[in-house]
């Protein structure tokens, strides 16, 4: 267990943890990350079929763990989870008022953390080389039309930057793709926060969220999920976990 424990500077702030899932095997960690894991959670584990997807599994689940237990006394292995009827994580136990959500993608895990606020959070590797097809399927029309206002290496980066905003917010909500992607959609401007607009059919306002982006390393994209409290914009913080 880490020895320091860290502290929100306000309610309205979310630090967003990222680690390289590699260093687990780099530093010969995997055995030990394995004794961090509940039953279920090595259950999961042993039904991927690729070996990829067991490691960024187990990263992030021991980054979530080890995460955690940087602001409260509690070992990583203490942790217990309960999944929401989406599928959703949250803390079981022990009693704490820190949030959560999780993301992985090849190369790297991410874990947001807010003090009571919901949050969501989803990573994207920009390494991909096949052209985006059938956007329209995964956009809202007028994210559709903005995107083929523009080039086509442009129209790459718009689209995974709708994506992970998209998916941010659908994973604050808890709800995942029960919300229908057509439903809301995002204005990105250079050097303001994305904004979104919501279908009022939806019940939700886009006063209510704010949103950020960050690119932990050149070739990944986050985008971030809060909901709004008192500021206009998300005070987010930045951290790099080294697993130990
Ligand atoms: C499950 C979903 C919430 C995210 O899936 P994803 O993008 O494949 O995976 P990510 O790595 O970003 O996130 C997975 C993690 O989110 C968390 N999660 C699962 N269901 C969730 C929900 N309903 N709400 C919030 N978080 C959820 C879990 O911690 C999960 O990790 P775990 O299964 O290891 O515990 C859902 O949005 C989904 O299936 N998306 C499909 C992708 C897609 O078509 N996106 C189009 C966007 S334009």
């Amino acid at each position: 267990m880490t020895t320091t424990t860290l502290h929100f500077r306000g309610d309205d702030e979310v630090h967003v943890w990222c680690a390289d899932p590699s260093e687990l095997e780099r530093n010969g960690l995997i055995g030990p990350a394995h004794a961090l894991l509940a039953a279920e959670e090595i259950a999961r584990l042993r039904r991927f079929h690729f070996d990829s997807d067991r490691l960024l599994f187990l990263a992030t689940r021991v980054l979530v763990r080890q995460v955690l237990s940087r602001y409260e006394s509690v070992a990583p292995d203490a942790w217990t989870f309960v999944a929401n009827a989406h599928g959703r994580p949250e803390i079981a136990g022990p009693k704490s008022e820190l949030r959560f959500n999780l993301s992985n993608t090849p190369g790297l895990v991410v874990c947001a953390v807010t003090r009571e606020v919901d949050v969501g959070v989803d990573v994207e590797s920009l390494a991909r080389t096949k052209p985006i097809e059938n956007f329209d399927h995964f956009l809202a029309p007028r994210e559709a039309q903005a995107l083929r206002l523009l080039t086509a290496a442009e129209q790459a980066s718009r689209f995974f930057a709708y994506w992970t905003l998209k998916e941010s917010y659908i994973k604050a909500r808890g709800l995942g793709l029960v919300i229908p992607l057509d439903r809301f959609w995002f204005t990105i401007q250079a050097n303001r926060p994305p904004r979104v607009e919501i279908d009022p059919k939806l019940l939700d306002s886009g006063d209510a969220w704010l949103f950020a982006q960050l690119r932990p390393t050149r070739q990944h994209l986050v985008a971030v999920c809060v909901r709004r409290r008192r500021r206009t914009e998300v005070n987010v913080v930045l951290r790099w976990h080294h697993f130990r």
